[in-house]
């Protein structure tokens, strides 16, 4: 059978993430996809970078957006980030020239997700982003399809591995912020820009993406309250574990009489709370509906293997050519389903 050949965009910590997993796990994948999934082109700005995994045979661009272009590229991965630039020109390329796109880029779908995603429709092309919210859970399609039944009063969890390993590392280890901040950077799971992290912005973005599929309705980022871990001290960590609380930052989106509240800040978890106790780069996801009751999710939130697994997830699903009602948009909102008027709700 013809393999689905993809493009790579970005051989940093995800990037070669996805390259390790399809390499190491070509059969695995192969079966499930019911194809094989073989890299053919990628894209970086340094071609001589040693990155552990082998490029032999790719075709490599420093333009980005080539790989839109690339004949031989079926599906397009985004892992370069940032809001504008060569990760949004080639993400609009790619959906442009009728290429699925698979992206872990959580700040431009925050950002320009519903304009992305209206393209993506007008197109009728995928666009699968499972990899930007809470890294190796699949967070995207428990809320959007696992629990699509249901009337989400509300989601919320952990969604920065970098501020709760730094948190983690400041109760059991008594690190200082800065040390524990460079420990997380030197394993991959910071963004190129870590006050993204420590600011709380992030979590901001995932949650504002969590929040349009949860509610069904576009999530103005400019909206979201972001507060981040800077003022959180040892002391205040020591006091709280004192108290019976661990400190969290947690993401917060529920349904209120007057619309949707989304927000991002430091909170007192009682240590009885399934969250309280993840730890490290762990992130955990929330959901609460009127049928399925409360649903947790745990799982690594951040590094290139979780990443690049859900990564692959959402190639394979294209391979399959799984159309779940996944990717679309309504009212510009990042979700298919359709928005309910709050009065109805
Ligand atoms: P890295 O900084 O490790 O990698 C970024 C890659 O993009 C580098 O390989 C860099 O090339 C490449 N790049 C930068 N500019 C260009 C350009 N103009 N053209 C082509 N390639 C370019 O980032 P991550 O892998 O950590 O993150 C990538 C994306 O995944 C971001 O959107 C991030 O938010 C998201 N993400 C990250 C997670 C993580 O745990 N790290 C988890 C979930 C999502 P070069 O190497 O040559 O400099
Ligand atoms: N910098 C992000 C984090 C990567 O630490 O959670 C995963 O999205």
């Amino acid at each position: 059978t013809k393999p689905l050949a993809i493009g790579v965009a970005g051989l940093g910590t995800v990037g070669t993430g996805v390259l390790a997993l399809l390499r190491d796990n070509a059969e695995t994948v192969a079966a499930r996809a019911g194809r094989p999934i073989a890299v053919t082109a990628v894209s970086s700005r340094d071609r001589t970078k040693d990155r552990g995994v082998s490029l032999s045979g790719l075709r490599w661009y420093e333009d980005a957006t080539a790989l839109a272009a690339d004949p031989n590229v079926d599906v397009v991965v985004e892992t370069i980030g940032g809001t504008e630039g060569p990760a949004a020109d080639l993400v609009r390329a790619a959906l442009s020239a009728g290429k699925p796109v698979v992206t872990a880029n959580k700040a431009l779908l925050a950002v320009h997700g519903a304009e992305i995603a209206r393209l993506a429709d007008r197109k009728n092309v995928p666009l699968m982003f499972e990899a930007a919210v809470a890294g190796g859970i699949p967070a995207i399609k428990a809320v959007r399809e696992g629990l699509a039944a249901n009337d989400l009063s509300r989601v919320l969890g952990i969604l920065n591995g970098t501020c709760n390993y730094i948190l983690t590392q400041m109760r059991e280890r008594g690190r200082e912020f800065a040390e524990a901040l460079s420990e997380a950077q030197k394993l991959g799971y910071a963004e190129a820009d870590p006050t993204f992290d420590v600011d709380g912005i992030d979590a901001a973005h995932k949650l504002a993406i969590l929040a349009a599929l949860a509610f069904g309705r576009p999530v103005d980022f400019a909206s979201v309250h972001v507060e981040g871990i800077r003022s959180v001290s040892a002391l205040d960590i020591k006091l709280a574990e004192e108290l019976g609380y661990r400190i969290k930052l947690l993401g917060i989106a529920r349904r209120t009489d007057g619309g949707i509240e989304t927000r991002v800040h430091p909170c007192m978890v009682p240590v009885s709370h399934p969250i309280a106790r993840v730890d490290g780069v762990f992130n955990a996801v929330v959901a609460e509906g009127d049928f399925c009751g409360r649903v947790v999710l745990e799982g690594r939130g951040a590094g290139g293997g979780p990443t690049a697994s859900a990564i692959c997830a959402d190639l394979i699903d294209i391979a399959r050519n799984r159309r779940t009602p996944v990717w679309g948009v309504a009212d510009g909102a990042l979700s298919a389903l359709p928005s309910i008027p709050m009065e109805k709700r």
